[in-house]
């Protein structure tokens, strides 16, 4: 089809040029009254409406344990879609959305809940000619999910397809993650499986993939012989946030490194893989996973945050929040150097590092390369100049910089590091999109490339649990950093030993 300028230039036809639309189908959310289902899925699946990428028979069934009524949740998600949407509010858009809404309160553990779901999902077909087929979005405490995932398995039906989509964490520790596995596989096949690393929805983590598979210049470069590391930050300036009960049995290891932040590392240092099938691009990254070799403790550095500053206001200690032990020993912050034990980064450190109210938020990937072999120029010319470096920033500011050497316009050779820009913003007209919608759409087309397979979470795990397994018997003094700045002194220590620095500050 030839795109004409008006639905080039029109977002709500993007759905009619761009991609195929999705089968008719339920959208079930389990956990339907938190606080992800109003920050990120229902706007997301409203800003797909929005674009005319949902299929025309759809319907969302919301369930959680809170007495609403259909109405009741419909103005809730209204609110919601008003307050996090990206698109601006079109009443015609959402009457359509919230016109096949419905709300199911239930008891996850108690079985006359799940016959209720099934119930109103047969209406829902019935009236909507959803097809019977199902996506269960299951938003809940990972203590809901077994449950869930037998209740639902045991309702399937021959009609229609069905597809699971779990949030992380996935499991506790890999002997959790196993069971769980094994359980979803009693009742689903891999292929009905959707487990969620929201990063992987993340534009600017895609266009890794694009920068390194689509440009003939990085390919020769990218590997030991002229990298000389990697550093992968991903810094939030929040804390908990109030989610004390889920963070103090997860902590940063848990809860951003074994998940968003591997999942980065594998992107960066996987093979190119033959096609972009979700079977190839997930062989790759498994392989990268399992070349991990397990960082000794003298290799990875954990922190949790006192009082401080973040942005101008006083914030208080990790132990100070509500609902956390006077005295806990969950980390809010882990760096770490990492080896990937395979040909093309043997020996190169991939040193990665997250945490809670660090200095400011940003997430990205640095590519530090060695420096030219040999300089033909007098030492004060370069004392400027820095070893080129490909920053992929994933959040804010979301682009590409590249780091190079120039000469200061002037007489005489004085040299300097300068950067060359790629800025989403400025690049592309549209919007970047949530990495919910882009997630969202693919269970929908049954597209499970950005979605962790049964092996990747398995290894993501096993390393975890071999770093965790040393660290009783080394209990560092919490709070090691104040809110605010980047996080404890032993972690430029784990750097700077190796004659190197963390970017940016
Ligand atoms: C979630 C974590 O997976 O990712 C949160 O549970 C964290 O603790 C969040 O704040 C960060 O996501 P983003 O998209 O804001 O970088």
């Amino acid at each position: 089809m030839t795109e004409t300028l008006e639905q080039l230039e029109n977002p709500l036809l993007e759905g009619l040029t761009r991609r195929r639309t999705p089968d008719s189908c339920v959208f079930v959310i389990f956990g339907a009254s938190g606080d992800l289902t109003q920050r990120k899925l229902i706007p997301a699946l409203y800003s797909l409406a929005y674009r005319r990428l949902l299929p025309e028979k759809f319907a969302v069934l919301g369930a959680a344990r809170s007495e609403e009524s259909d109405d009741e949740f419909r103005s809730r998600m209204e609110n919601a879609v008003r307050e996090h949407a990206r698109d601006p509010f079109r009443d015609d858009v959402w009457q359509a959305l919230a016109g096949g809404m419905r709300y199911v309160s239930l008891d996850f553990a108690d079985e006359r809940g799940e016959d209720r779901v099934a119930e109103v999902l047969q209406e829902l077909d019935e009236q909507r000619g959803t097809q019977g087929n199902r996506i269960y979005y299951f938003a809940v405490p990972p203590a809901a999910i077994p449950i869930l995932v037998r209740e639902v398995g045991k309702r399937r039906t021959a009609d229609g397809w069905v597809r699971l989509v779990v949030e992380k964490p996935f499991g506790h520790d890999l002997a959790s993650a196993r069971e769980i596995n094994e359980l979803v596989h009693e009742f689903f096949t891999e292929e009905e499986i959707f487990r969620i690393d929201h990063y992987l929805g993340k534009e600017t983590v895609q266009n890794m993939l694009a920068l390194r598979f689509s440009n003939g210049i990085f390919e020769p470069i990218w590997n030991r012989q002229f990298v000389d590391h990697v550093q992968i930050t991903v810094a939030e300036s929040i804390g908990i946030e109030g989610r004390a009960s889920y963070y103090e049995r997860s902590g940063a290891i848990r809860d951003i490194f074994q998940n968003h932040m591997l999942q980065l590392v594998a992107l960066t240092a996987m093979e190119p893989p033959i096609d972009f099938t979700s079977e190839q691009v997930r062989n790759e990254k498994v392989k990268v996973l399992r070349s991990l070799h397990t960082p000794g403790p003298k290799s990875v550095v954990r922190g949790q945050y006192g009082r401080g500053f973040v942005e101008g206001e006083e914030v208080p200690g990790y132990r100070e929040e509500p609902n956390v032990a006077p005295d806990s020993m969950t980390e809010t912050y882990v760096a770490a150097k990492l080896y990937v034990d395979n040909w093309r980064w043997a020996d190169t450190p991939f040193y990665v590092r997250t945490g809670k109210r660090l200095a400011r938020r940003e997430t990205a990937i640095a590519i530090q390369f060695k420096s030219a072999p040999h300089p033909p120029f007098e030492e004060t010319a370069v004392e400027g100049l820095r070893p080129n470096v490909l920053v992929v920033h994933v959040q804010p500011d979301e682009g590409v910089t590249l780091s190079i050497g120039a000469k200061v316009p002037g007489a005489g050779m004085q040299i300097r590091s300068v950067n060359m820009d790629f800025l989403y913003g400025g690049a592309f007209r549209t919007g970047l999109p949530e990495a919910y919608e882009r997630l969202i759409l693919d269970a929908l087309l049954g597209d499970q490339t950005l979605f962790t397979r049964t092996d990747e979470v398995q290894e993501q795990w096993s390393l975890v649990d071999a770093i965790v397994a040393a660290w009783p018997r080394d209990r560092p003094a919490f709070p090691n950093y104040a809110a605010g700045t980047w996080g404890p002194p032993s972690a430029d220590d784990l750097i700077r030993r190796d004659g190197r620095a963390w970017r940016g500050h």
